[in-house]
């Protein structure tokens, strides 16, 4: 067995364990802007933004100057217990205003998995301090992705059994996938049947025991599942009559990813409390956050009230490395009018993906504001089966790898998402690179 074979002392997931070998590994030492480097200096453009979180690039020097500057003022203080730190208060202050969230509050974490893992025990705090104890199921969709602690896999809808999950509590209902719509179905018919699914889960239930919704305005997580026009005023509407709450999962759609400022914007989606973290502090810092709506809050103040204390808190929640270069996002996002360039760089991407849809190894192309999914299909040929296989897929982001572009494969799907802050020219590039994968996926897979 070669030094290479042999297997890291570093457990890495999202892959079979035993592959954690360093011959299967991307080493990647450096990054420049859109551009990361392997250990032996060859260069990838990162089409994902590495997990959707690197979204000003590798090399932004104004974040490097804002957590150095930090660093040195101050590298840690907790933000509880009758102390905190300027920059999670200011932070706090700039969230309200700019979340599409009625008069909010903002908590901190460290993680996406923790916001959405403290949001469902803050929504149990609040039904037990006021009188809705009886509320306490969660519905999330199928396919979602949500987290790794207990809480937000439970919230995930998919890998439980082997994990012994969900917990009680956690309900899945349909999630919007292009291979669910019927034939001669419309896209309203579509939406008005998954809105009926999700009526019917709630009254088997019953309603008097659900108390949220939780969801992606638009599931990335799943290969970037585009809603249905109607999908979220019908969902909202079920939710709307059965006093049920809306959570919006903007971990990976939030800031500017689909075109707006949070996917809530882009879908139309009014939600009690909204998550998010990844491109927050364009992961030059681990930061998420919680945001709830105003009425949802006193709720939960109302409870803190009647107890005098709330006994939740978190070591790294609002430090001040992480908060600051938040801060310094979207004052970025904002000096560099990188919403309006999300939209012209993000209309360029989908024209070009649209060039894919005739391709025989494609069965869908779909996209949104700055990203784009290619499904793959194994075999097309005439009468023969369109279902998207994750073969075709895997040989692509091989090839993909091997022609310099790092895009996500999830199941049948590349995932598209690059840096906000990509060129023109850098786009052009990476669809050249894309390009020369997929000619090398065609001659390896039998269409
Ligand atoms: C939609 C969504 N929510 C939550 C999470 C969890 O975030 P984290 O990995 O930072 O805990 C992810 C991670 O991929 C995600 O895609």
């Amino acid at each position: 067995m070669s030094e290479n074979d042999r297997a890291m002392k570093l457990l890495m997931g999202f892959q079979p364990l035993a592959h954690g070998t360093r011959d299967r590994t991307l080493v990647v030492e450096r990054g420049r802007g859109v551009f990361v480097f392997d250990e032996k200096g060859k260069q990838y453009l990162e089409a994902a933004s590495s997990f959707y979180v690197a979204s000003l690039g590798y090399s932004d020097e104004e974040l490097i100057e804002t957590a150095t500057e930090q660093l040195r003022t101050l590298p840690y203080y907790p933000s509880a217990q009758y102390r905190a730190v300027p920059t999670a208060i200011a932070l706090a202050e700039k969230l309200a205003e700019i979340l599409p969230v009625a008069d909010a509050k903002v908590a901190f974490a460290a993680t996406g998995s923790e916001a959405n893992d403290f949001l469902v025990k803050f929504l149990r705090f609040h039904n037990q301090m006021n009188d809705l104890g009886h509320r306490t199921k969660v519905i999330a969709r199928t396919g979602s992705y949500h987290g790794a602690t207990l809480a937000s896999a439970s919230l995930t809808g998919g890998h439980h059994e082997e994990f012994g999950l969900p917990l009680p509590g956690f309900l899945h209902t349909e999630q919007p996938f292009r291979t669910s719509i019927r034939e001669g179905e419309s896209q309203a018919a579509f939406a008005e049947r998954l809105a009926d699914e999700l009526e019917a889960l709630i009254l088997r239930e019953d309603p008097e025991t659900i108390a949220a919704f939780l969801s992606e305005p638009v599931s990335f997580s799943c290969g970037l599942v585009v809603p249905p026009a109607d999908y979220w005023d019908r969902i909202q509407a079920v939710l709307a009559k059965y006093d049920i709450r809306c959570f919006a999962d903007e971990v990976v759609t939030g800031f500017c990813r689909t075109g707006n400022w949070f996917a809530c914007e882009t879908y139309g989606i009014r939600p009690d409390a909204v998550t998010i973290g990844k491109g927050m502090a364009s992961g030059y810092f681990p930061i998420s956050a919680i945001a709830m709506d105003g009425d949802f809050y006193r709720g939960i103040e109302r409870g803190s009230d009647k107890l005098d204390g709330f006994a939740h808190a978190s070591t790294h929640a609002g430090h001040p490395v992480g908060t600051a270069l938040a801060l310094k996002v979207i004052e970025i996002i904002d000096r560099r009018d990188l919403l309006r360039h999300v939209r012209e760089v993000g209309a360029m991407l989908q024209g070009k993906l649209g060039g894919y849809a005739d391709h025989p190894l494609v069965a869908d192309v779909r996209g949104v504001g700055l990203s784009g999914a290619v499904e793959f299909v194994s075999e097309r040929s005439a009468g023969a089966s369109l279902e998207p296989s994750s073969v075709a897929c895997s040989i692509f982001t091989e090839r993909a790898r091997e022609n310099g572009l790092l895009v996500r494969g999830t199941g049948s799907t590349a995932m598209i998402a690059p840096p906000l802050v990509i060129t023109r020219e850098e786009i052009d590039e990476l669809f050249r690179r894309f390009d020369r994968a997929l000619a090398e996926t065609e001659a390896r897979v039998r269409v």
